[in-house]
């Protein structure tokens, strides 16, 4: 019975320890000899010892090394306020829904394996984590960071990364060098943060697809925003004007949403939406007046709750006849200054694709 005390007087001793990171690594070191002297008392802790030994010698306590999964590590849900040590083997750490409050020098030096490292809902801050502490994972394609209370994108990130998450953060500035040479990362999302003007420091991102920037400050849609981007998401900003050919510099460009913003007519070029590649465009809730000419390939557009004044047949058909026709499937007018009667006759044959129409 003893023995199972000592047990529990280390787990007890551990979570003590977890308030000084210094004692808590000593812990972890002397861990694996505390064990093997269990396992000089009888079969039964012998055979805890075989198990322990083949499951996860490595393991930090406070966490699960399924051994059907060997190179993860589950420590999500669990009140930990600190990374524990990771272990060389492990490709995937999950951390996630914690009170991680930061990140010390040390916890990912032997993990050079780590491909996705899972940090979301912790209390991270900007200025507890070490500069370095990403930059020696040469493997690295899964950051999750969303929902901390990060105050700037983190230096020092690998170049291996693909997938970024740094949404519902206090973000304000995106240093321009912070994302430099990441020349695989596809998806970014930054939304819900608090950035006003978001520099260069993304332009450069060569295989950036996804970028998700709703719910910030911005008063335009950033000029120097990558060329390979197919799904953009500027919705809830305070966004009043577009550059100049935008989404023609752009012709990977799909999904563009700008909803909730205070765009008007004189903040939006003509033809800006007027371009064939476009799939998906969505400028619900702000001041337009008019609508916006768009190409005959666009699938989805969403106007409600504008100010619009006019159902502008020529926005959407130039000409029409047997061959030409307008691919719109879904309009959405709604909570705007125009009632059915306004929409002219020959708006049925522009919008022969149409299968909704709300006005
Ligand atoms: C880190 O890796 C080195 C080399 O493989 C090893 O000697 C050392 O014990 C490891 N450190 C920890 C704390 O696991
Ligand atoms: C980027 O992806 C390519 C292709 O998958 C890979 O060969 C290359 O090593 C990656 N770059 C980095 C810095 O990881
Ligand atoms: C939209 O662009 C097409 C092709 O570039 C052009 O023919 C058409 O006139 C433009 N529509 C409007 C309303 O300007
Ligand atoms: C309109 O249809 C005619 C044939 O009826 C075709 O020659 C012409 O290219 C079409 N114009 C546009 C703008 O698609």
């Amino acid at each position: 019975m003893w023995i199972k005390f000592l047990l529990w007087a280390g787990l007890v001793h551990f979570s003590f320890a977890q308030s000084d990171s210094i004692s808590w690594l000593n812990y972890l070191r002397s861990r694996s000899y505390r064990y093997r002297y269990v396992s000089n008392h009888g079969d039964y802790y012998a055979s805890l010892q075989a198990q322990h030994d083949t499951e996860a010698q490595d393991c930090p306590l406070e966490c699960e090394c399924p051994p059907a999964y060997p190179n993860a590590m589950y420590c999500h849900n669990r009140n930990l306020q600190h990374v524990p040590f990771v272990p060389s083997r492990m490709k995937y750490v999950y951390l996630q829904n914690n009170r991680i409050t930061g990140i010390t020098d040390g916890v990912f030096d032997n993990a050079t394996e780590l491909v996705w490292i899972i940090l979301h809902m912790n209390q991270l801050k900007s200025d507890k984590i070490s500069s370095k502490v990403f930059a020696k994972l040469p493997k690295l394609e899964r950051l999750f960071l969303q929902h901390n209370k990060l105050e700037q994108v983190p230096e020092g990130l690998p170049h291996s990364l693909q997938d970024l998450r740094l949404d519902h953060n206090a973000i304000t500035t995106v240093p321009p060098g912070s994302l430099r040479g990441i020349n695989n990362l596809t998806a970014l999302r930054l939304h819900y943060n608090a950035i006003q003007e978001l520099g260069g420091a993304v332009e450069s991102l060569a295989s950036l697809s996804f970028l998700d920037l709703r719910g910030n400050q911005l008063s335009k849609v950033p000029k120097q925003l990558p060329t390979k981007l197919s799904q953009l998401y500027l919705d809830n900003n305070l966004i009043s004007s577009v550059p100049v050919d935008f989404v023609k510099k752009r012709p990977e460009l799909r999904f563009m949403r700008l909803s909730h913003n205070r765009l008007t007519d004189a903040g939006v070029p003509p033809n800006t939406f007027n371009v064939s590649t476009l799939t998906e465009l969505d400028l619900s809730h702000n001041k337009l007046e008019k609508i916006p000419a768009i190409s005959t390939s666009l699938q989805n557009l969403y106007l409600q709750a504008n100010r619009i004044k006019e159902f502008s047949i020529s926005s959407f058909c130039q000409v029409i006849n047997v061959d030409n026709y307008s691919n719109l499937q879904v309009l959405r007018l709604e909570g705007n200054k125009i009632s059915p009667r306004d929409v002219p006759p020959e708006a049925l044959l522009c919008l022969r694709k149409a299968t909704s129409i709300n006005l």
